[in-house]
């Protein structure tokens, strides 16, 4: 971290303690990849380490007679949402692929491979037939009518598919692209596995676009909590760019430019990437592809990706003109939405320091509407000011990375985490008695989800540590999943940097 960034920080925050100079980044990389241990559904390993978790969900799947045991609760409820699992796998795979030296370097490269195999061995499972995929188990009403541990579920444990007749675009788009990513994640490593990943993720993508309809119209529980708003035509896209990087094959390549204007990729501008509307990432991805070889047209539609991707990360950079920026609360934090604001933050940081490396490595500036020269540099601490936020540098002075650092939500709204855990207790808790004896306690949460990124606060750098106010006590998985190969990618800079003399 560049000693003019903590000159503004003491400047903005002059009652910081001087122990928050330093930020742990193999610290906090360590603890994000705990989440995921802490998140997982299914039969436990031997080497589990967050231990006040136990199996759970082993009868999932049963009923439909499918062998649906294992993958990711999304957030603080049980039930296995398929796009949102998808996503923060791709998100994972993403990370890995783009600073894999930089999380090996830290010891942790194991870890993450651990964190996305845990999701595409799921996804093999609930792929059950070229045309099928299973794509939720349990469901949002049933499940939050209850408060209990995982391993003692009593809810609903119903599946729910998508199919030929009852088609969902996009999640079949969005886990092939999360396999086709993870696929290049195990090329070296595992490449029988690769190839396993590779063979289901075309297929589920032949599956997402023959038979193209809204997931949440197929899958009645998906909507209320995981409604596509933008719609299946960006994973159309998203997943053909990733099948394309996966297997150099250009029939994707074609798919994503002839595509582009139909489908939205390259019509308008987008500040906001999230779960649910990839656009903005997909430009990014677009506007990296080498331009050698292509012809004009192609290298037209490329264009077009790179002016809107341009067009992002100069609305994070607040270099757009007038309202086609990213808010900020007066704090700096990067401001999107009330519910859940940090799943914004944590992808736009990722997409930030992705973009910051390549214009490093092909020597280039950005050019902003009210700045024609943004070297990587300029990027890069904004980047450090928002992570700088989440881990602890803000009005509040907490962490909304859970377990790291002095001070961080207590009573994250997470069903688990805030009943005493199943290692030391095993007695049965009933569906309204976690309501009855754990919710509404004004104590801290038993146990705590390291790692865990929650919703964050609100636009004017509030926060209230309440289970009950889910909007900003709540995390997912796609909150941590894109931090984990920034926090390498800035762990990798503090031994080359000057920042233990600055300080
Ligand atoms: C790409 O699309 C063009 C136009 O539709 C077609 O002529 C060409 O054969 C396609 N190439 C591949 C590799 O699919
Ligand atoms: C990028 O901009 C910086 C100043 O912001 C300037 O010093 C540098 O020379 C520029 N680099 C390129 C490649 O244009
Ligand atoms: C940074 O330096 C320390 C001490 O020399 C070393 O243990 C650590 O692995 C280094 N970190 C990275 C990311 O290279």
């Amino acid at each position: 971290m560049g000693f003019k960034l903590w000159l503004q920080i003491l400047l903005l925050f002059p009652t910081l303690s001087l122990s928050y100079q330093f930020f742990d980044y193999a610290d906090a990389l360590t603890k994000s990849l705990l989440y995921f241990e802490a998140q997982r559904s299914g039969r436990l390993p031997y080497n589990q380490r967050v231990t006040w978790r136990h199996h759970s969900g082993l009868t999932d799947g049963l009923e439909q007679g499918v062998d649906l045991v294992g993958g990711y609760y999304d957030a603080g409820d049980n039930v296995k949402f398929g796009l949102p699992m998808a996503f923060t796998v791709t998100m994972l795979s993403w990370g890995v692929i783009q600073f894999r030296d930089e999380i090996a370097a830290a010891g942790e490269l194991r870890h993450a491979l651990e964190a996305i195999k845990w999701g595409t061995d799921y996804f093999i499972k609930a792929h059950t037939h070229p045309h099928v995929l299973w794509a939720q188990v349990g469901d949002g009403d049933t499940d939050h009518l209850c408060w209990q541990r995982p391993e003692d579920m009593t809810t609903s444990r119903r599946a729910y598919k998508v199919d030929e007749e009852n088609p969902g675009s996009e999640v079949a788009a969005e886990t092939a692209a999360a396999m086709a990513a993870a696929s290049i994640v195990f090329r070296r490593t595992n490449p029988h596995y690769s190839h396993l990943l590779l063979d289901h993720a075309q297929q589920l993508f032949e599956f997402a676009d023959k038979y193209r309809g809204k997931y949440d119209e197929s899958i009645g529980g998906a909507k209320g909590y995981y409604t596509s708003v933008s719609g299946y035509k960006d994973e159309l896209l998203w997943a053909a760019m990733w099948l394309y990087k996966a297997t150099d094959n250009l029939h994707f390549f074609n798919y994503t430019i002839h595509n582009a204007i139909s489908f939205g990729g390259i019509t308008w501008p987008i500040t906001e990437f999230s779960w649910d509307v990839k656009y903005a990432a997909l430009q990014l991805l677009a506007s990296m592809l080498p331009r050698e070889g292509k012809t004009e047209q192609e290298k037209h539609i490329l264009e077009e990706y790179t002016t809107k991707a341009e067009h992002y990360i100069c609305a994070n950079l607040n270099l757009n003109n007038g309202p086609a920026n990213v808010q900020r609360t007066p704090g700096g934090l990067l401001y999107t939405r009330q519910w859940n604001n940090m799943q914004y933050v944590s992808n736009a940081v990722f997409l930030l320091t992705v973009y910051t490396d390549h214009l490093r490595s092909t020597n280039q500036n950005l050019s902003c509407p009210r700045n024609p020269s943004v070297g990587p540099d300029e990027i890069l601490s904004l980047v450090q000011s928002q992570v700088a936020y989440i881990l602890g540098s803000n009005p509040m002075g907490l962490s909304y990375l859970v377990g790291y650092g002095r001070d961080y939500p207590k009573r994250v709204h997470h069903r688990c985490a805030s009943m005493e855990s199943y290692r030391d207790t095993k007695t049965f808790v009933g569906c309204t008695q976690g309501y009855d004896h754990w919710y509404g306690r004004r104590s801290p949460n038993p146990n705590v989800v390291v790692g865990a990124v929650v919703g964050g606060p609100g636009s004017n750098d509030e926060f209230s540590d309440r289970r009950g106010n889910f909007m900003q006590t709540e995390a997912c998985t796609y909150n941590t999943a894109p931090l984990v190969g920034v926090f390498a990618r800035l762990n990798s800079m503090v031994n080359t940097t000057t920042l233990v003399s600055s300080v």
